[in-house]
């Protein structure tokens, strides 16, 4: 099958690594040079698990989303001109203009996005906006990108599991729940690993581990030599699966087209990963700079681009393991079941330097009968620690419901350097089981 042709523009793939270096050496220098203006401007954050009480400049996402949103712009004159010989005579000839067009909307918008992020994210950091309020915001930063989807006619059907293919059909048309769908993804992203946070290095190391799992996912879609063949020859037809039927009637999918796609991936994915490498650097153990909510919504909404103009929502979502755990964990907690306290970060112990669980005191009336349920359930399940009336029976504390006060559940006391590397392992185990799922298991529900 002549899926993997014609081959992708080699010169501005190369283009984009460049891009993505400078990206990385840019927050290297740019963070502490940039930092004591932050603190300046009162942008600074006290570490919770020190015993010093030093300002670390916070908001640093600010500096990153800056350096990667001015390259990504620098960047377009590459894959829409022909300057460096990249348009593949295929693309000059056939569909030329409309198709770039359509391309540089799509690539447009996706920066709009990425750029109302980072303004949404710096204001939660300067001004701290509430729970409730600041849920919704990505679903706004997200309604550029959803109306050049729209636009070109976006797909809207999913292609059905074959156990349930006789009740529903291959193709189930979701419509505007498709829609809903794929806003409520980026309001998942972003949030989701801002709710992961609170250990130096957490926020930036979740999205260089994803980051550098879409990069893996992209590669594989690329036209490799010949002898690569074997494993692609699986991919081929799962690939096509994703897909998903009809972008819109009477347009077929070329398998260049799936290229671009996965090429559109990377030229996003890479200087992230550049900017965020060079950013770790400085917010690892002990962290000299905070990322702020603004790494964490910007990074979250490139995932959330790249998913959704990439056509591989499904399989980002499985990159997000760890994070759809501490969500779901979390969710007592953030709808009110259990107390939730400002910050749910893990009890510092100056004298052993150790990490222990931190815990939400439950009010001095006692708990619902939901809320005891749920509690006493995830602490049937080890996901909580419970501390118990022994008169009574009552439950007055519980561990707060993260994935990092879990793990020094189960695990026992650690420091933060070895809670992060704990955690770390855990995002590159989620996405040795997502690679595993998606190319593997998806086989066995869909014609592979
Ligand atoms: C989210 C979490 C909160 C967690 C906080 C930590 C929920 C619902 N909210 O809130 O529980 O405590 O992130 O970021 O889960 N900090 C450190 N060390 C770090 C990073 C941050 O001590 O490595 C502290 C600093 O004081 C920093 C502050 O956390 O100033 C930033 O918190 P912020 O991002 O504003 O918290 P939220 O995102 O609202
Ligand atoms: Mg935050």
């Amino acid at each position: 099958r002549p899926l993997l042709d014609p081959p992708p523009p080699l010169p501005v793939l190369f283009a984009s690594v460049g891009f993505s270096i400078f990206a990385f050496l840019a927050a290297l220098y740019l963070i502490p040079a940039l930092g004591p203006r932050f603190i300046q401007a009162n942008l600074k954050g006290k570490d919770l698990l020190k015993v010093y009480t030093d300002p670390i400049p916070e908001s640093q996402g600010l500096v990153c989303a800056s350096i990667y949103i001015l390259l990504l712009i620098l960047f377009i004159p590459f894959p829409f001109s022909d300057t460096v010989g990249s348009l593949s005579e295929s693309r000059k000839t056939l569909q030329s203009v409309a198709s770039l067009h359509h391309e540089l909307s799509i690539y447009l918008s996706s920066l709009l996005s990425l750029l109302m992020a980072t303004i949404l994210g710096f204001l939660d950091d300067v001004f701290d906006i509430r729970w409730r309020h600041k849920l919704p915001i990505p679903v706004i930063a997200a309604i550029p990108m959803l109306m050049v989807y729209y636009a070109e006619g976006g797909n809207t059907h999913v292609v059905v599991p074959i156990p349930l293919r006789p009740l529903l059909g291959v193709l189930v048309n979701l419509g505007p729940l498709y829609y809903l769908y794929m806003s409520l993804l980026s309001t998942f992203t972003t949030n989701s690993i801002n709710i992961l946070a609170g250990i130096n290095g957490s926020e930036v190391s979740q999205a260089v581990i994803i980051a550098i799992s879409v990069i893996l996912n992209d590669l594989l879609y690329l036209p490799w030599p010949m002898d690569f063949k074997i494993p692609l020859h699986l991919l081929g037809s799962q690939a096509e699966v994703e897909v998903g039927g009809p972008w819109h009637a009477g347009m077929s999918y070329g398998s260049s087209e799936l290229v671009d796609r996965h090429l559109f991936s990377l030229y996003f994915m890479l200087p992230l990963l550049g900017v965020c490498l060079g950013f770790m650097y400085h917010n690892w153990y002990p962290a000299r700079a905070f990322p702020g909510d603004t790494l964490c919504y910007v990074t979250g909404m490139a995932f959330s681009v790249v998913g959704i103009q990439g056509h591989f929502s499904k399989t980002l979502l499985l990159f997000f393991l760890p994070q759809i755990f501490n969500f779901i964990l979390s969710c007592p907690q953030l709808f009110g079941l259990v107390p939730c306290p400002r910050h749910r970060v893990p009890r510092f112990d100056p004298d052993t330097n150790l990490l222990h669980p931190s815990k939400a005191k439950l009010n001095d009336k006692p708990p619902s009968k939901l809320t005891n349920f749920v509690l006493r359930l995830l602490s049937t399940l080890g996901l909580t620690d419970l501390t118990v009336d022994p008169e009574n029976g009552r439950i007055l504390e519980a561990t707060n419901l993260t994935i990092l006060n879990f793990l020094l559940v189960r695990f026992g006391p650690m420091t933060e350097k070895r809670l992060v590397q704990v955690l770390m392992a855990t995002q590159v185990a989620g996405s040795v089981v997502a690679f595993a799922v998606r190319y593997g298991l998806a086989g066995l529900v869909y014609d592979g």
